[in-house]
Protein backbone atom coordinates (compact mmCIF):
# COMPACT_ATOMS: atom_id res chain seq x y z
CA UNK A 1 0.00 0.00 0.00
CA UNK A 2 1.51 3.31 -1.01
CA UNK A 3 1.67 6.27 1.75
CA UNK A 4 -1.63 7.86 0.86
CA UNK A 5 -3.48 4.67 1.21
CA UNK A 6 -6.81 6.07 1.61
CA UNK A 7 -9.12 4.61 5.36
CA UNK A 8 -11.66 2.49 4.55
CA UNK A 9 -15.10 1.58 6.37
CA UNK A 10 -15.39 -2.05 5.33
CA UNK A 11 -16.38 -3.31 9.16
CA UNK A 12 -17.51 -1.94 12.39
CA UNK A 13 -14.04 -3.78 13.24
CA UNK A 14 -12.08 -0.99 11.73
CA UNK A 15 -13.50 1.21 13.99
CA UNK A 16 -11.76 2.17 17.95
CA UNK A 17 -14.41 2.29 20.45
CA UNK A 18 -13.66 6.01 20.35
CA UNK A 19 -14.10 5.95 16.42
CA UNK A 20 -17.74 4.12 16.70
CA UNK A 21 -18.56 6.68 19.26
CA UNK A 22 -17.57 9.86 17.60
CA UNK A 23 -19.46 8.57 14.17
CA UNK A 24 -22.70 7.88 16.33
CA UNK A 25 -22.65 11.60 18.35
CA UNK A 26 -21.54 13.41 14.93
CA UNK A 27 -24.64 11.69 13.12
CA UNK A 28 -26.77 12.92 16.59
CA UNK A 29 -25.69 16.45 16.70
CA UNK A 30 -25.77 17.20 12.84
CA UNK A 31 -29.63 15.48 12.97
CA UNK A 32 -30.60 18.26 15.49
CA UNK A 33 -28.82 20.86 13.87
CA UNK A 34 -30.04 19.75 10.37
CA UNK A 35 -33.44 19.20 11.63
CA UNK A 36 -33.27 22.46 12.93
CA UNK A 37 -32.79 24.11 9.96
CA UNK A 38 -29.04 24.69 9.60
CA UNK A 39 -26.53 22.86 8.37
CA UNK A 40 -23.28 23.09 10.33
CA UNK A 41 -20.87 25.12 8.64
CA UNK A 42 -18.44 21.98 8.30
CA UNK A 43 -20.74 20.45 6.46
CA UNK A 44 -22.12 22.67 4.27
CA UNK A 45 -20.75 22.37 0.70
CA UNK A 46 -17.93 20.12 2.20
CA UNK A 47 -17.98 17.79 -0.58
CA UNK A 48 -18.93 20.19 -3.40
CA UNK A 49 -17.37 19.48 -6.91
CA UNK A 50 -17.15 15.82 -5.64
CA UNK A 51 -18.57 12.53 -6.41
CA UNK A 52 -19.46 9.62 -4.73
CA UNK A 53 -19.88 6.26 -6.78
CA UNK A 54 -22.66 4.30 -5.46
CA UNK A 55 -22.19 0.57 -6.69
CA UNK A 56 -25.12 -1.44 -5.83
CA UNK A 57 -25.13 -5.60 -7.01
CA UNK A 58 -28.36 -5.78 -4.79
CA UNK A 59 -31.62 -3.68 -4.47
CA UNK A 60 -31.36 -1.49 -1.46
CA UNK A 61 -34.06 1.45 -0.47
CA UNK A 62 -32.59 2.84 2.78
CA UNK A 63 -28.74 2.59 1.71
CA UNK A 64 -29.46 3.88 -1.72
CA UNK A 65 -31.71 6.75 -0.18
CA UNK A 66 -29.23 7.91 2.51
CA UNK A 67 -26.29 7.88 0.46
CA UNK A 68 -28.13 9.82 -2.09
CA UNK A 69 -29.95 12.54 0.17
CA UNK A 70 -26.68 12.44 2.11
CA UNK A 71 -24.12 13.35 -0.40
CA UNK A 72 -26.71 16.20 -1.65
CA UNK A 73 -26.76 17.20 1.67
CA UNK A 74 -22.92 17.89 1.53
CA UNK A 75 -23.25 19.60 -1.71
CA UNK A 76 -21.74 16.50 -3.67
CA UNK A 77 -22.94 14.69 -6.45
CA UNK A 78 -23.78 10.49 -6.03
CA UNK A 79 -23.72 8.88 -8.79
CA UNK A 80 -25.87 5.24 -8.55
CA UNK A 81 -24.40 2.78 -10.76
CA UNK A 82 -26.52 -0.50 -10.06
CA UNK A 83 -25.60 -4.05 -11.69
CA UNK A 84 -27.32 -3.62 -14.99
CA UNK A 85 -25.31 -0.76 -15.65
CA UNK A 86 -21.37 -1.41 -15.01
CA UNK A 87 -18.98 -4.45 -14.98
CA UNK A 88 -18.86 -4.93 -11.54
CA UNK A 89 -16.80 -8.65 -10.80
CA UNK A 90 -18.85 -9.12 -13.96
CA UNK A 91 -17.12 -8.93 -17.60
CA UNK A 92 -14.28 -6.66 -15.95
CA UNK A 93 -11.65 -7.94 -12.69
CA UNK A 94 -12.47 -5.67 -9.75
CA UNK A 95 -9.00 -4.53 -9.74
CA UNK A 96 -9.93 -2.41 -12.84
CA UNK A 97 -12.81 -1.36 -11.77
CA UNK A 98 -11.96 -0.31 -8.81
CA UNK A 99 -8.65 1.67 -10.13
CA UNK A 100 -10.72 3.29 -12.73
CA UNK A 101 -13.54 4.72 -10.99
CA UNK A 102 -11.54 6.00 -7.71
CA UNK A 103 -9.42 7.45 -10.30
CA UNK A 104 -12.47 9.73 -11.09
CA UNK A 105 -13.94 10.17 -8.04
CA UNK A 106 -13.98 10.67 -4.01
CA UNK A 107 -15.79 7.60 -2.32
CA UNK A 108 -16.74 4.49 -3.39
CA UNK A 109 -19.73 2.90 -1.82
CA UNK A 110 -20.78 -0.71 -2.77
CA UNK A 111 -23.29 -3.47 -2.18
CA UNK A 112 -21.69 -6.42 -2.91
CA UNK A 113 -21.91 -10.21 -2.06
CA UNK A 114 -19.11 -11.87 -1.03
CA UNK A 115 -17.32 -9.49 1.09
CA UNK A 116 -14.00 -10.34 -0.74
CA UNK A 117 -16.32 -8.32 -3.43
CA UNK A 118 -16.01 -4.76 -1.71
CA UNK A 119 -12.71 -5.60 0.35
CA UNK A 120 -10.82 -6.38 -3.49
CA UNK A 121 -12.08 -2.93 -4.11
CA UNK A 122 -10.72 -1.35 -1.01
CA UNK A 123 -7.54 -2.80 -1.73
CA UNK A 124 -6.69 -1.65 -5.39
CA UNK A 125 -8.74 2.13 -4.71
CA UNK A 126 -7.18 5.27 -4.24
CA UNK A 127 -10.20 6.73 -3.04
CA UNK A 128 -12.27 5.69 0.61
CA UNK A 129 -14.55 2.92 0.47
CA UNK A 130 -17.80 2.45 1.93
CA UNK A 131 -19.40 -1.07 2.63
CA UNK A 132 -23.12 -0.06 1.94
CA UNK A 133 -23.89 -4.23 2.67
CA UNK A 134 -21.76 -7.53 1.88
CA UNK A 135 -22.59 -10.53 2.83
CA UNK A 136 -20.46 -10.28 6.20
CA UNK A 137 -21.05 -6.90 7.14
CA UNK A 138 -23.14 -3.69 7.71
CA UNK A 139 -21.55 -0.93 9.08
CA UNK A 140 -23.89 1.29 8.06
CA UNK A 141 -26.77 0.05 9.54
CA UNK A 142 -24.61 -0.25 12.98
CA UNK A 143 -23.76 3.35 12.94
CA UNK A 144 -27.51 3.81 12.46
CA UNK A 145 -28.36 1.48 15.03
CA UNK A 146 -26.36 3.27 17.88
CA UNK A 147 -27.96 6.42 17.25
CA UNK A 148 -31.23 4.77 17.81
CA UNK A 149 -29.96 3.01 20.97
CA UNK A 150 -28.62 6.57 22.00
CA UNK A 151 -31.28 8.08 21.68
CA UNK A 152 -33.90 5.66 23.47
CA UNK A 153 -31.12 4.79 26.28
CA UNK A 154 -30.43 8.51 27.06
CA UNK A 155 -26.78 7.80 29.75
CA UNK A 156 -28.67 10.15 32.36
CA UNK A 157 -31.92 7.70 32.32
CA UNK A 158 -29.58 5.08 33.90
CA UNK A 159 -26.93 7.31 36.07
CA UNK A 160 -24.18 7.42 33.94
CA UNK A 161 -24.71 11.00 32.46
CA UNK A 162 -21.47 12.62 31.99
CA UNK A 163 -19.79 9.63 30.54
CA UNK A 164 -17.66 10.39 27.54
CA UNK A 165 -18.83 7.23 25.87
CA UNK A 166 -22.16 6.71 24.70
CA UNK A 167 -23.42 5.78 27.79
CA UNK A 168 -24.62 2.33 26.97
CA UNK A 169 -22.57 0.21 29.26
CA UNK A 170 -24.64 -2.63 30.64
CA UNK A 171 -27.99 -2.68 28.23
CA UNK A 172 -28.65 -5.91 27.06
CA UNK A 173 -29.76 -6.62 23.30
CA UNK A 174 -31.95 -10.24 22.33
CA UNK A 175 -30.92 -10.86 18.75
CA UNK A 176 -33.85 -13.75 17.74
CA UNK A 177 -33.36 -15.32 14.09
CA UNK A 178 -30.12 -15.23 11.40
CA UNK A 179 -26.91 -15.35 12.34
CA UNK A 180 -26.27 -12.56 9.21
CA UNK A 181 -24.43 -9.75 8.04
CA UNK A 182 -26.67 -6.77 10.43
CA UNK A 183 -26.07 -9.31 13.21
CA UNK A 184 -22.05 -9.22 12.53
CA UNK A 185 -21.58 -5.75 12.93
CA UNK A 186 -23.98 -5.27 15.42
CA UNK A 187 -22.56 -7.56 17.95
CA UNK A 188 -18.91 -5.61 16.94
CA UNK A 189 -20.07 -2.50 17.92
CA UNK A 190 -22.50 -4.15 20.89
CA UNK A 191 -19.08 -5.52 22.30
CA UNK A 192 -16.53 -2.46 21.69
CA UNK A 193 -19.35 -0.42 23.46
CA UNK A 194 -20.23 -2.60 26.32
CA UNK A 195 -23.44 -3.80 25.16
CA UNK A 196 -24.24 -7.12 26.47
CA UNK A 197 -25.78 -9.41 23.35
CA UNK A 198 -27.65 -12.67 23.30
CA UNK A 199 -28.38 -14.18 20.12
CA UNK A 200 -31.27 -16.95 19.81
CA UNK A 201 -30.93 -18.72 16.10
CA UNK A 202 -31.93 -22.24 15.37
CA UNK A 203 -29.46 -25.31 14.99
CA UNK A 204 -27.26 -24.54 11.65
CA UNK A 205 -28.20 -20.71 12.18
CA UNK A 206 -25.73 -19.90 14.55
CA UNK A 207 -22.67 -17.82 14.01
CA UNK A 208 -19.69 -19.25 12.12
CA UNK A 209 -17.08 -20.09 14.18
CA UNK A 210 -14.18 -17.91 12.07
CA UNK A 211 -16.61 -14.80 12.41
CA UNK A 212 -17.29 -15.80 16.51
CA UNK A 213 -13.67 -15.51 16.35
CA UNK A 214 -13.66 -12.18 14.62
CA UNK A 215 -16.42 -10.91 16.63
CA UNK A 216 -15.11 -11.90 20.29
CA UNK A 217 -11.50 -10.46 18.70
CA UNK A 218 -12.73 -7.48 18.04
CA UNK A 219 -12.84 -6.48 21.78
CA UNK A 220 -8.79 -6.50 22.34
CA UNK A 221 -7.81 -3.34 23.84
CA UNK A 222 -11.46 -2.61 24.75
CA UNK A 223 -11.26 -2.04 28.39
CA UNK A 224 -14.78 -2.90 29.68
CA UNK A 225 -16.29 -4.84 26.74
CA UNK A 226 -19.72 -6.36 26.50
CA UNK A 227 -20.46 -10.06 26.56
CA UNK A 228 -22.05 -12.23 23.11
CA UNK A 229 -23.54 -15.25 24.24
CA UNK A 230 -25.55 -17.65 21.66
CA UNK A 231 -28.47 -19.90 22.53
CA UNK A 232 -31.41 -22.10 20.84
CA UNK A 233 -34.11 -20.50 22.64
CA UNK A 234 -35.30 -17.22 22.20
CA UNK A 235 -36.52 -17.04 25.58
CA UNK A 236 -33.19 -17.32 27.32
CA UNK A 237 -31.90 -14.76 25.10
CA UNK A 238 -35.00 -12.71 25.90
CA UNK A 239 -33.94 -12.23 29.71
CA UNK A 240 -33.90 -8.79 31.00
CA UNK A 241 -33.15 -7.97 27.74
CA UNK A 242 -33.64 -3.87 27.08
CA UNK A 243 -33.76 -4.22 23.09
CA UNK A 244 -35.32 -7.04 20.67
CA UNK A 245 -33.79 -6.88 17.39
CA UNK A 246 -34.50 -8.86 14.42
CA UNK A 247 -33.98 -9.02 10.44
CA UNK A 248 -35.44 -11.19 7.55
CA UNK A 249 -34.86 -14.93 7.77
CA UNK A 250 -33.88 -15.06 3.86
CA UNK A 251 -31.12 -12.55 3.06
CA UNK A 252 -30.71 -11.18 -0.62
CA UNK A 253 -28.57 -14.06 -2.38
CA UNK A 254 -30.65 -16.77 0.01
CA UNK A 255 -33.62 -17.03 -1.67
CA UNK A 256 -33.29 -21.03 -2.96
CA UNK A 257 -33.16 -21.61 0.54
CA UNK A 258 -36.58 -19.80 1.91
CA UNK A 259 -38.70 -22.91 2.52
CA UNK A 260 -35.80 -24.91 4.18
CA UNK A 261 -35.47 -21.26 6.46
CA UNK A 262 -39.05 -20.79 7.17
CA UNK A 263 -39.09 -24.34 8.82
CA UNK A 264 -35.80 -23.74 10.94
CA UNK A 265 -37.05 -20.50 11.80
CA UNK A 266 -40.46 -21.42 13.26
CA UNK A 267 -40.99 -20.17 16.49
CA UNK A 268 -39.18 -17.22 16.45
CA UNK A 269 -41.13 -14.59 15.46
CA UNK A 270 -40.50 -11.59 17.59
CA UNK A 271 -43.93 -11.40 19.54
CA UNK A 272 -45.43 -9.83 22.84
CA UNK A 273 -46.87 -12.45 24.24
CA UNK A 274 -42.75 -13.86 23.26
CA UNK A 275 -41.10 -10.68 25.04
CA UNK A 276 -42.94 -11.41 28.11
CA UNK A 277 -42.55 -14.87 28.71
CA UNK A 278 -38.91 -14.33 28.06
CA UNK A 279 -38.86 -12.01 30.32
CA UNK A 280 -37.74 -8.74 28.48
CA UNK A 281 -36.70 -6.03 30.46
CA UNK A 282 -40.18 -3.48 31.17
CA UNK A 283 -38.70 -0.81 29.04
CA UNK A 284 -37.91 -3.18 26.31
CA UNK A 285 -38.03 -1.77 22.74
CA UNK A 286 -37.96 -3.28 18.90
CA UNK A 287 -35.69 -2.82 16.30
CA UNK A 288 -35.39 -4.08 12.63
CA UNK A 289 -32.89 -3.14 9.86
CA UNK A 290 -35.87 -3.34 7.55
CA UNK A 291 -37.09 -4.56 4.71
CA UNK A 292 -39.28 -6.62 7.41
CA UNK A 293 -41.71 -9.43 6.81
CA UNK A 294 -44.41 -10.83 8.82
CA UNK A 295 -42.75 -13.71 9.77
CA UNK A 296 -40.15 -12.59 11.92
CA UNK A 297 -42.14 -10.05 13.73
CA UNK A 298 -45.73 -9.50 14.37
CA UNK A 299 -47.44 -6.14 13.57
CA UNK A 300 -48.22 -5.83 17.23
CA UNK A 301 -44.87 -5.30 17.61
CA UNK A 302 -43.45 -3.88 14.31
CA UNK A 303 -46.21 -1.37 14.48
CA UNK A 304 -46.66 -1.29 18.74
CA UNK A 305 -45.36 1.74 20.70
CA UNK A 306 -42.40 -0.18 21.63
CA UNK A 307 -40.87 -0.44 17.85
CA UNK A 308 -38.01 2.07 16.92
CA UNK A 309 -37.97 0.92 13.38
CA UNK A 310 -39.19 3.94 11.72
CA UNK A 311 -36.68 5.95 13.76
CA UNK A 312 -34.06 3.46 12.86
CA UNK A 313 -34.67 4.27 9.32
CA UNK A 314 -34.50 7.57 9.44
CA UNK A 315 -31.25 7.59 11.32
CA UNK A 316 -29.76 5.79 8.28
CA UNK A 317 -29.31 9.40 6.62
CA UNK A 318 -27.67 10.79 9.92
CA UNK A 319 -25.17 7.69 10.00
CA UNK A 320 -24.25 8.14 6.24
CA UNK A 321 -23.67 12.01 6.97
CA UNK A 322 -21.32 11.09 10.00
CA UNK A 323 -19.65 8.31 8.26
CA UNK A 324 -18.55 10.44 4.90
CA UNK A 325 -17.82 13.11 7.10
CA UNK A 326 -15.32 10.49 8.61
CA UNK A 327 -14.29 9.23 5.79
CA UNK A 328 -13.75 11.37 2.87
CA UNK A 329 -14.56 14.83 4.52
CA UNK A 330 -11.82 14.30 7.06
CA UNK A 331 -10.24 10.99 5.28
CA UNK A 332 -10.36 8.63 7.96
CA UNK A 333 -9.24 11.08 11.11
CA UNK A 334 -12.22 10.28 13.59
CA UNK A 335 -11.51 12.25 16.28
N1 LIG B 1 -31.52 -1.66 6.08
C1 LIG B 1 -31.11 -1.58 4.81
O1 LIG B 1 -29.93 -1.63 4.49
O2 LIG B 1 -32.13 -1.43 3.89
P1 LIG B 1 -31.97 -1.44 2.31
O3 LIG B 1 -31.60 -2.83 1.91
O4 LIG B 1 -33.32 -1.03 1.81
O5 LIG B 1 -30.89 -0.47 1.93
N1 LIG C 1 -29.73 -9.38 6.04
C1 LIG C 1 -30.37 -8.61 4.99
C2 LIG C 1 -30.18 -7.16 5.26
C3 LIG C 1 -30.77 -6.23 4.25
C4 LIG C 1 -30.55 -4.79 4.60
C5 LIG C 1 -29.78 -9.01 3.65
O1 LIG C 1 -28.55 -9.20 3.57
O2 LIG C 1 -30.53 -9.15 2.69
Amino acid sequence: TSPFAPRHLLSIADLTPAELTTLVRNASSHKTAIKSGSVPKNLLGSLSGKTVAMMFNKRSTRTRVSTEAAVATMGGHAMFLGKDDIQLGVNESLYDTSLIISSMTSCMVARVGDHSEVADLAKHSSVPVINALSNDYHPLQTIADFLTIYEAFPSSSRSLGGTPGLGLEGLKIAWIGDSNNVLFDLAIGALKLGVNISVASPKGFTIPPAMLEIINSSTSGVSSPGKLTQTHVPEEAIKDADILVTDTWVSMGQEAEKVKRMKAFDGYQITNELAKRGGANEGWKFMHCLPRHPEEVADEVFYGPRSLVFQEGENRLWAAISALEGFVVNKGKIA
